[in-house]
C-alpha cells in the first residue's frame, strides 16, 4: 500500500457510520463510535491534524415506518432521536468535532450538488424498474416496506439488504416472494421509472482502489468478490416523500433532456446517497465553525486529505463500492482507509432493537458504571474485526484484572510511595532502562495506529503498567529508602515517569480517567491536547496524595446484571419464536439451532484409537496459536478457502476445507490452532503451508480460550 505513515502533512478526517435516527443506541453501535473516537484521539496523539465527525441518518424507510407507527411526522420523529444521540455520545466521551444530521440544510444542498455533478458527468441514467406495490394500501413499497427472499442466498431479507444472510445490498425488484409490511399482503411488482447511478462503470477504478485501501482486511476482502464479479448499477431514487428531493430543476436545464421533471417530482434520493455525503457536510460545518485556517474541509475532501471511515462490518459494501464510486464520479477524494468492526452479539445472537435483546447505552450509564470502562472493554476485547459476544462477566474480568489490578494498582502504589516520601517527584534523572521502555511503548502505539489496530494502541499503556509493577517489585524501593536513598529516589523518579506516560498513552481509550490522573500529577491543561512525546517530559516536582483511579466490580453486581439480561433475552427469544415483527432495527441472527440432540451421540463418533503414542511423538507436532488475518474462498473450488495466518514469526498461507461451512469474513481476527510443521501441500493449485485444527464434519474450528499471542506453542 502506498500511503505515507501517520502523521502526514495533510488534514485527516475520521468518520463514524451514521446512526439511524430510529431507536435507542446499544453497545453494538458503540463499537463504531468508541472505535472512531479512540482512533481520532490516537491520530491526534501522533500529531496528525484530525477532524472527527458524524451525524444522524434521518431518512430511509425504517424511520418513516416507525414514525407512522407513533403517529408523528418522520421529521419530528427523527429529530427527537437526533437530539438524544447528540446528548448521549459525550456521556461516553465520544467527542465529535461536528455532529450534524442528513436532513439539515448543509447536507441537503451538498447532496443535490453532488447528484447534479454525477448527472453532468454522465454517471446517471433513467430506466424502468419493477417496484413493489401494495394494491390494498394503494402505495409503492420502497425498501423496508417489503420483505421476502434474498435472490442470492435464499435467506429472509428485508427491503434493500440481506441482513440475515449474505449481507448484500439488494436493488428494488430483487427480493423474491415479496410481501408488503404495511398489510402483510403479497406485494405486486409494477414498472416505474427511476434514476440509476452507473456503478458498473467504475469497476476498473474500484479494483485498483481496493488494492490501495487501508484499514482492516475485511474491508478489502469482502468486496473483492463483488468488484471482480459483475457490478450492478444502483437505483438512487425512491417513491417516497421522506428524504432529499431529486434535484431535477437545475439538472434538467443543463442536461440534454435526459431528466424529465414530471417523473422525478415525487421521487426522493435513496437514503444511501445522502447518508455518506453527511461525512462531507459534517466536516464542512466544522470548518464553518472554526474557520478554514484551523481546518479546511475542502482540502481534505477535494485536494489531499486522509479520509478514514469507521463502520460495522454490515455496511462494508456501501463504503467500499458504492461510496468510492460516488466520490470518484463527483470529483472528490477517495477514502484512505475503512475500518470495519465485527459485531457485538448477545448469547451468540445479534442485538435486536425491536425485541429488546440488547445492552442499551443508557442502561449501562444508569447502572452507574464509568464510561471509560466500557470504552476499554469494547476497544480491546478481541481484534477490531472480530465479533464479540457481550458478557458482564468478561467486562468485570477485564476491568478487575487489567484496569484495577494492573493499571490502577501500579498508579496508586507508585504515586502513593512518591507522595509519602517526596511529596511528588524526587530529584533524580530518568534511567536508561525506563526511558527505553517508554520509547518502546510510544513506538508500539504509533505502529498500532498505523496498522489500524485499535486494540493494540489501547493496550500499549496497559503493558507499560505491567512493566511498572514488575519494575517496582524488582527494585523494592521501600527497602532502599533507608539503605540507599539515592537509588530509592532514582527508582521512584522512574515510576512517576511511567505514570505520566500511562496518562498520555491511555488517554485515547480512557480520556476522563487519564485527565484525572494528569491533574493528579499536577500537570496543566488537558492530556487530550498533548502529543505522545509528552510521555517523556519531566513530571511535576510536587503533587497531592493520589486516589484510586479504578474501582473493582463486585461479583454480586454481575449476577444481578446477568439475571436482568437473561430474563430479557429469554423474553426476546420467546417473542421471536412467536414471529414478532421486526420492522425497525438491525439484527444479524446467527443460527445456533443446528445441533440435534436426539439419539445416542456416541454411536456416530469415530471409535477411539487403541494404539498409544509416546510424549515425544506428540512433541513432534509443532502446534502454534495463529491469528487469521484474511480468509477468502478459492475460486472454482467448492469447499476450499485460502487463509492468511499470523503465527508470530511469519505469515502463513493455509488452505482449509471450510468455504461453505463458515462465514469467511467473520473468521478474520480469530485465534486458531495451527500445525506449523506439516509438510507443505498443494490443493487446487494453491500452496498450503500448515493446517488448522477443526472438529467434525462441520469443521468446528478450534480457537483459544484466552489471549495467547500468535506463535505461542501449544502443548
Ligand atoms: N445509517 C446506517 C449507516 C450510514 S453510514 C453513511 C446504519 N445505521 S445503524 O444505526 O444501523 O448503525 C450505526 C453503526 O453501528 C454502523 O457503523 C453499524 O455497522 C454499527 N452497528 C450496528 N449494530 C451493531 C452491532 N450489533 N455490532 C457492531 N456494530 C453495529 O447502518
Ligand atoms: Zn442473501
Amino acid at each position: 500500500m502506498s500511503h505515507e505513515d501517520f502523521p502526514t502533512e495533510n488534514p485527516a478526517v475520521v468518520t463514524c457510520g451514521l446512526p439511524y435516527a430510529n431507536g435507542d443506541l446499544h453497545v453494538g453501535h458503540l463499537r463504531t463510535y468508541v472505535g472512531g473516537d479512540v482512533f481520532a484521539r490516537s491520530l491526534r496523539k501522533l500529531g496528525q491534524q484530525t477532524a472527527f465527525v458524524s451525524g444522524s441518518d434521518m431518512h430511509g424507510t425504517p424511520v418513516a415506518v416507525n414514525a407512522a407507527k407513533e403517529g408523528v411526522t418522520p421529521e419530528e420523529f427523527a429529530l427527537d432521536w437526533h437530539e438524544k444521540y447528540e446528548a448521549t455520545f459525550p456521556k461516553f466521551n465520544v467527542e465529535f468535532d461536528n455532529y450534524g444530521h442528513t436532513h439539515d440544510e448543509t447536507n441537503t444542498q451538498l447532496t443535490q450538488d453532488i447528484v447534479r455533478t454525477l448527472d453532468e458527468n454522465g454517471h446517471v441514467y433513467e430506466d424502468e424498474v419493477m417496484v413493489g406495490y401494495d394494491p390494498e394500501a394503494d402505495q409503492w413499497l420502497p425498501d423496508r416496506y417489503v420483505e421476502g427472499k434474498c435472490p442470492y442466498c435464499g435467506a429472509h431479507a428485508r427491503g434493500d439488504e440481506c441482513d440475515e444472510g449474505c449481507q448484500r445490498h439488494l436493488e428494488p425488484g430483487e427480493i423474491e416472494d415479496p410481501v408488503s409490511t404495511l398489510t402483510g399482503n403479497t406485494a405486486e411488482y409494477r414498472e416505474r421509472t427511476h434514476k440509476f447511478f452507473r456503478v458498473s462503470e467504475f469497476q476498473e477504478y474500484l479494483q485498483e482502489f481496493i488494492d490501495r485501501l487501508e484499514g482492516t482486511s475485511n474491508a478489502r476482502n469482502q468486496p473483492r468478490e463483488w468488484i471482480e464479479g459483475e457490478l450492478q448499477d444502483w437505483c438512487i431514487t425512491r417513491d417516497m416523500d421522506w428524504g432529499i428531493d431529486y434535484p431535477d430543476d437545475d439538472a434538467s436545464e443543463e442536461s440534454d433532456g435526459s431528466l424529465s421533471p414530471s417523473d422525478t417530482d415525487d421521487l426522493v434520493l435513496y437514503v444511501w446517497v445522502d447518508a455518506p455525503i453527511e461525512y462531507i457536510s459534517s466536516t464542512k460545518q466544522y470548518t464553518e465553525r472554526v474557520g478554514a485556517e484551523t481546518y479546511d474541509w475542502e482540502q481534505t475532501w477535494k485536494e489531499s486529505g486522509e479520509i478514514v471511515h469507521i463502520i460495522g462490518r454490515d455496511i462494508i459494501q456501501h463504503h467500499t463500492v458504492f461510496w468510492p464510486a460516488m466520490l470518484k464520479g463527483a470529483d472528490y477524494n477517495e477514502p484512505r482507509a475503512v475500518m470495519a468492526s465485527g459485531f457485538v452479539t448477545l448469547g451468540g445472537k445479534g442485538f435486536s432493537t425491536s425485541r429488546n435483546r440488547a445492552v442499551w447505552a443508557d442502561e449501562y450509564l444508569d447502572e452507574g458504571f464509568h464510561p471509560d470502562l466500557l470504552r476499554y472493554y469494547i476497544a480491546t476485547n478481541g481484534g477490531f474485526q472480530q465479533d464479540v459476544d457481550f458478557s458482564w462477566e468478561k467486562f468485570r474480568d477485564r476491568v478487575n484484572s487489567e484496569l484495577v489490578g494492573t493499571v490502577g494498582n501500579y498508579l496508586y502504589r507508585s504515586l502513593l510511595f512518591a507522595y509519602r516520601n517526596y511529596e511528588g517527584t524526587p530529584d533524580a534523572p530518568l534511567s536508561d532502562e525506563v526511558r527505553e521502555r517508554i520509547e518502546e511503548a510510544q513506538s508500539e502505539f504509533g505502529e498500532a495506529v498505523n496498522d489500524y489496530n485499535v486494540r493494540k494502541a489501547g493496550t500499549a499503556a496497559v503493558r507499560l503498567a505491567k512493566f511498572g509493577n514488575e519494575f517496582i517489585q524488582r527494585n523494592e524501593p521501600w527497602k532502599l529508602t533507608d539503605e540507599n536513598p539515592e537509588e530509592a529516589a532514582q527508582v521512584i523518579r522512574d515510576c512517576v515517569q511511567i505514570a505520566k506516560a500511562i496518562a498520555v498513552l491511555f488517554e485515547p481509550i480512557a480520556p476522563e480517567k487519564c485527565q484525572r490522573l494528569w491533574r493528579g500529577l499536577n500537570e496543566d491543561g488537558h492530556v487530550r491536547d498533548v502529543g505522545i512525546d509528552a510521555a517523556l517530559d519531566d513530571p511535576a516536582a510536587s503533587f497531592d496524595e493520589p486516589t484510586e483511579l479504578f474501582e473493582k466490580i463486585e461479583d454480586e453486581r454481575v449476577e444481578e446484571l446477568n439475571e436482568k439480561l437473561e430474563a430479557r433475552t429469554a423474553e426476546a427469544t420467546a417473542d421471536s419464536e412467536d414471529g414478532a415483527d421486526s420492522a425497525d432495527g438491525e439484527e444479524t441472527e446467527t443460527d445456533d439451532s443446528a445441533e440435534s440432540s436426539d439419539g445416542d451421540v456416541t454411536a456416530e463418533l469415530e471409535p477411539l484409537t487403541e494404539e498409544r503414542i509416546g510424549f515425544d511423538d506428540f512433541q513432534a507436532l509443532d502446534l502454534r496459536v495463529g491469528e487469521i488475518l484474511a480468509a477468502e474462498g478459492i475460486e472454482g473450488a467448492d469447499k476450499l478457502a485460502k487463509l492468511t495466518v499470523d503465527i508470530g514469526f511469519e505469515e502463513r498461507q493455509i488452505v482449509a476445507g471450510i468455504k461453505q461451512l463458515h462465514d469467511l469474513d467473520a473468521l478474520v481476527g480469530e485465534r486458531i490452532v495451527v500445525v506449523a510443521n506439516l509438510e507443505k501441500a498443494e490443493l487446487f493449485g494453491v500452496e498450503s503451508n500448515g493446517m488448522l485444527l477443526a472438529a467434525g464434519d462441520q469443521a468446528d474450528i478450534l480457537t483459544t480460550h484466552g489471549d495467547a499471542e500468535p506463535g505461542t506453542k501449544i502443548q
